[in-house]
């Protein structure tokens, strides 16, 4: 059953239900470290706990930002997918950055998740 309240915002952890956010609030790994101008991989992991992916209730995409800029988005088909994705993105700028996800779940709404990175010289 869709919760119509999760529709009406962005989720976090923070605002969610506990339970509904450990499913769906988007893990993301880095590196330890990250340099200006080289490729490295971003893994995001819908939820600490796994999401089903079933025909009725599945993450539909994860987006990818850096602050307010997009990255990539990856969709997922219920059945087929697990809700997880590993990117390769450059960062051309030092400096801290906001690296933010945002996964979509057809009954529970978008989730976001974030990771503070440090982009080194
Ligand atoms: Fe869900």
């Amino acid at each position: 059953m869709a919760e119509p309240s999760l529709f009406c915002q962005v989720n976090t952890s923070a605002t969610g239900p506990a339970e509904t956010a450990k499913k769906h609030v988007p893990v993301i790994t880095v590196p330890s470290v990250i340099k200006v101008g080289q490729p490295f991989t971003v893994n995001i992991k819908v939820g600490e706990a796994p999401h089903v992916m079933e025909n009725g209730h599945f993450i539909q995409f994860i987006d990818l930002y850096s602050g307010h800029i997009y990255i990539s988005r990856v969709d997922f088909t219920a059945e087929l997918n697990k809700p997880e994705a590993t990117v390769t993105i450059v960062l051309p700028h030092e400096g801290k950055r906001l690296l933010r996800a945002f996964s979509r779940c057809n009954l529970h709404g978008i989730w976001e998740g974030k990771k503070e990175i440090d982009v080194a010289k």
